[in-house]
């Protein structure tokens, strides 16, 4: 692949050749870019040479169709709230943000579908569905500014997957540019569509690296109009996934979310960050937060009750708060989702989301998190979305932040060598594409590579994310 650095393109050229393909304020000189284009949540920072903001696929279009003559690299960006760096621009990037791609362009309540453009926010497109009596199934803390485009690059996870499925599921069809400029189009509201490839598949978590999204075609839900949520203190894992199975049981489809906190996060929430109602005081190991969606409020209040109760009866000890009030439930879900939050309290930090069997994963955080003590590492905060097998783990790395590299090797490791996926949902980006081989074979990488040199020739898109090529 040819390299960007032997012959970089001056943003003297690269404003000639782009500024008159976007209007006045489509083209902004790198050393005149607001901060939100250099840095994301993952807190790694960069300075792009310049920052594009397209306001349709048609000027997507033709950037990249110019950009891909100069062999440029370009770097995606929509809401920069990632984790693993890959929105970040990388020395000599030019930023393309989808920020300007804002419109929701049509619910479709018979068909049960919106279209959307890549730049609307989360929370936007939740909001504009459910004034319909429909929901957009895929929520994640970020919500506020993360953005559609950048959900589907990410095929991100969140906190309703046990019921509704990763973003994947969600999809219907893509828009999407390619590297040189072509335009891929597939937006048919049908649910059945086997003919040939389903491209769209390629795009949705390949992290920018392969297409630029501009449009989508989502799926929507029923809007449940009931919703449950408690707080269950537990002692030892074994009530956690007792609980878990009790709930599948029970509560059957209702069954939306299952969060579980480790004390060593529930206690930094609640006690340092104050989340959640003051004087909170739970026993136990972890803390379940349970969530249930339906459409009979009266009868779903009734059986989540109920199931808990049962449990509780059986579990000696255990204790559960039920929410009696919207008020309450934002209050409990204030709790996990303050995780943000948490993790800046032990910056900087080694940030994780391994995916594991149930069976191997309470073992796995005793151990690593003994190792970790025993290399003087003991800030952590353990979390995950236990119904979906997917945790999180941050460790503060205190005064030696060069020791992030050994916790990564420890953790993905260890990982690995139990059938794991060292990414559930956040992706590889920069930070985690040394250690890719740990959960996929070197014929998988081939192919990834295969599929990147194919759809993008001169690696201009997203270079050296996921993984890197001669
Ligand atoms: C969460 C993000 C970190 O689950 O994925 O809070
Ligand atoms: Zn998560």
């Amino acid at each position: 692949m040819p390299s960007a650095t032997s012959d970089a393109v001056t943003l003297d050229r690269l404003r000639a050749v782009c500024q008159p393909l976007l209007d006045p304020s489509g083209f902004i000189p790198g050393p005149e870019a607001d901060e939100r284009y250099c840095t994301d949540w993952s807190r790694a920072r960069g300075q792009p040479l310049a920052v594009l903001r397209p306001r349709n696929t048609d000027e997507v279009s033709r950037l990249l169709t110019a950009l891909h003559a100069l062999r440029q690299p370009v770097v995606l960006q929509g809401g920069m709230t990632g984790l693993t760096g890959a929105c970040v621009p990388q020395v000599g990037e030019v930023v393309l943000s989808l920020e300007r791609l804002r419109d929701i362009e049509e619910i479709d309540t018979v068909s049960g579908t919106v279209t959307v453009q890549a730049g609307v926010s989360l929370q936007a497109l939740q909001q504009a569905v459910e004034a319909q009596g429909l929901l957009f199934p895929v929520d994640i803390g970020s919500r506020g500014s993360c953005q559609i485009g950048g959900i589907i690059a990410n095929n991100a996870g969140g906190n309703r997957v046990l019921r509704y499925g990763m973003t994947r599921q969600s999809v219907l069809g893509l828009e999407v540019v390619l590297a040189d400029g072509t335009v891929i189009s597939r937006m048919g509201k049908a649910l059945k569509d086997n003919a040939g490839y389903d491209l769209k598949h390629v795009f949705i978590g390949s992290e920018g690296s392969l297409g630029v999204i501009t449009r989508a075609l989502l799926a929507l839900q029923p809007l449940p109009v009931s919703r449950q949520s408690a707080l269950v203190a537990v002692e030892g894992f074994d009530a956690v996934t007792a609980l878990l199975t009790q709930c599948r049981k029970h509560l059957g489809p209702r069954l939306s979310s299952f969060e579980v906190m480790w004390r060593d996060f529930f206690d930094i929430s609640t006690g340092l960050l104050k989340k959640g109602r003051p004087g909170l005081n739970l026993a136990g190991s972890h803390v379940v937060l349970v969530e249930a969606m339906g459409m009979d409020p009266e009868q779903d209040d009734a059986l989540f009750a109920q199931t808990l109760g049962a449990f509780q009866t059986d579990h000696s000890g255990c204790e559960v708060i039920l929410a009696q009030s919207l008020t309450d439930a934002q209050d409990l879900w204030s709790i996990r989702e303050a995780a943000g939050e948490a993790a800046l309290v032990v910056a900087p930090w080694a940030g994780f989301d391994v995916s594991l069997p149930l069976a191997h994963m309470a073992a796995w955080a005793d151990e690593v998190r003994a190792r970790l003590r025993g290399m003087g590492l003991s800030q952590t905060q353990t979390y995950g979305h236990l119904g979906d097998g997917n945790l999180h783990l941050v460790v503060g790395l205190g005064p030696e932040p060069t020791r992030k590299a050994e916790v990564h090797e420890l953790v993905h490791r260890t990982v690995g060598a139990l059938g794991g996926s060292i990414s559930g949902e956040h992706g590889i980006g920069l930070a985690k594409k040394a250690h890719l081989h740990y959960c996929r074979s070197a014929a998988e990488i081939n192919m990834m590579k295969l599929m990147k040199t194919s759809l993008d020739p001169h690696g201009i898109l997203n270079r050296g994310r996921i993984f890197d090529l001669p």
